[in-house]
């Protein structure tokens, strides 16, 4: 163990205990600390010095005696733990984990923040390609009241230094990824992918976080509860010291996290709603058996009233079943007729959109017929769900009693 590690029989102050147990922070903060900003290190000692003395400079400036860095290294071979340790001599608001076992950017940032003291809990990557000084900015919007600041490279005055365009085209990718499997996460926010913002401890003490990978935001915003959320623009700069450590295992992870997240956020009636999309695969294939197989009629008449009575009886179940609360209070008779209207016309689309992601799927992109249907079916499931669940069965908006301001101000 290196010297700096251990002092005369004691160890370094700043040092820090590696919390264990489940990924989840608490509620309270301990003593006069507003700010904790946690800094993932893998090998970084040729950026560390100038991040902490800049870091050091602004937050003097705008939080003098009340923030703390922590950096959280996992046992880089090039001891960036060691480096941190001697910089702590030098910044007293500097404490230093070193993580043997468990290793990851995502969890490495959440352990920091379940030793943090703030109030306000905050990351930044060592790399300097967050530029230091956007601290300042970011922690105004906390203070201005939003739960959430993140620092975007796609908001006003945001970018990135000459990225490549294939690095441009897979951060994109991803996001539109994002969008389509988790819209009301990913499109909360212009820069999801976005390593570098604050958020409230109270947003997301109590929320058992699992992240994967790199992207810790999506976990925040998704598990949080996340009310308001301030951007700051910023250019993502280049590195100039150090390699980044993003591999193609990091995409796949972000992938298995956005499934993971997408089941985890799953409403209980999705479920329900999936089950009763089940039973109709069944009526549809023992129907179009009955009359293509034993009455031997033509194929489309034998699969268009599979298909109807297929959804029929999706529509019976989640009637009585998965929206079944919903519909007691709409009333039966002519109002389940308008709701069965409005299933088969949001079907007879999601039917339309599934036939068209397999032909693009297949005919664009060559991908294998069964993984497509597969894919096809997921997305029309979810999209047959969200529109039934906002158009057949969303109960009607209590008129609003607020008095419009023109009239109010005519003393109406
Ligand atoms: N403790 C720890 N453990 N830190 C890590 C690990 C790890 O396994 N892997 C990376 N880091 C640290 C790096 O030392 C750096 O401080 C930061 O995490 C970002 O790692 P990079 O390898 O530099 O990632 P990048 O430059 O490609 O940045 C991308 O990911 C970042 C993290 O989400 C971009 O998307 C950035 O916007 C994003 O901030
Ligand atoms: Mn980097």
């Amino acid at each position: 163990m290196s010297a700096v590690h251990v002092l005369e029989g004691g160890r370094h102050p700043a040092v820090l205990d590696v919390p264990a147990g489940a990924l989840e922070v608490s509620a309270r903060p301990a003593g006069a600390v507003k700010l904790s900003l946690v800094i993932p290190t893998f090998n970084e000692s040729r950026n560390l010095t100038e991040l902490i003395g800049r870091l050091s400079a602004v937050l003097d400036g705008c939080l003098p005696g009340a923030y703390e860095l922590l950096v959280v290294d996992d046992d880089s071979p090039d001891e960036t733990w060691a480096l941190a340790l001697r910089l702590a001599d030098r910044f007293p608001a500097l404490r230093v984990m070193r993580r043997r076992g468990e290793k990851g950017l995502s969890t490495a940032v959440i352990r920091g923040w379940q030793a943090a003291r703030g109030e306000v809990l905050a990351v930044i990557d060592a790399d300097l390609q967050h530029p230091p000084e956007v601290v300042e900015r970011l922690w105004r919007e906390i203070g201005e009241g939003a739960d959430l600041a993140v620092a975007s490279r796609h908001a006003g005055g945001g970018g990135m230094s000459d990225w490549s365009a294939l690095r441009r085209a897979l951060s994109r990718g991803a996001q539109l990824l994002g969008l389509c499997l988790l819209p009301s996460v990913v499109g909360r926010v212009s820069d999801p992918m976005s390593g570098y913002f604050m958020v409230r401890r109270s947003a997301i003490a109590g929320a058992v976080l699992s992240p994967l990978g790199y992207k810790i935001l999506i976990e925040v915003i998704g598990r949080g509860r996340i009310d308001r959320i301030a951007e700051v623009g910023y250019v993502f700069r280049e590195r100039t010291a150090g390699q980044s450590k993003v591999t193609a295992k990091v995409y796949v992870e972000y992938v298995r996290h956005l499934v993971r997240l997408r089941l985890a956020l799953l409403p209980p009636r999705f479920a329900k709603f999936a089950a009763v999309g089940l039973s109709g695969v069944a009526v549809d294939m023992a129907i179009l058996w009955l009359l293509k197989g034993r009455l031997g009629w033509p194929l489309t008449p034998s699969k268009l009233v599979a298909a109807e009575m297929a959804m029929a009886n999706n529509f019976l179940w989640n009637d009585l079943w998965t929206f079944g609360d919903l519909a007691e209070k709409q009333g039966y008779g002519m109002a389940r007729l308008r709701r069965f209207a409005k299933f088969n016309g949001i079907c007879a689309a999601g039917l339309a959109l599934s036939v068209g992601l397999l032909e693009m799927q297949v005919g664009l992109f060559r991908i294998n017929t069964y993984v497509a249907n597969a894919v096809a079916i997921g997305v029309t499931t979810g999209w047959n769900f969200w529109m039934n669940k906002i158009f057949s069965w969303s109960l009607p908006q209590p008129l609003s009693t607020a008095v419009p301001a023109q009239r109010r101000a005519a003393g109406a």
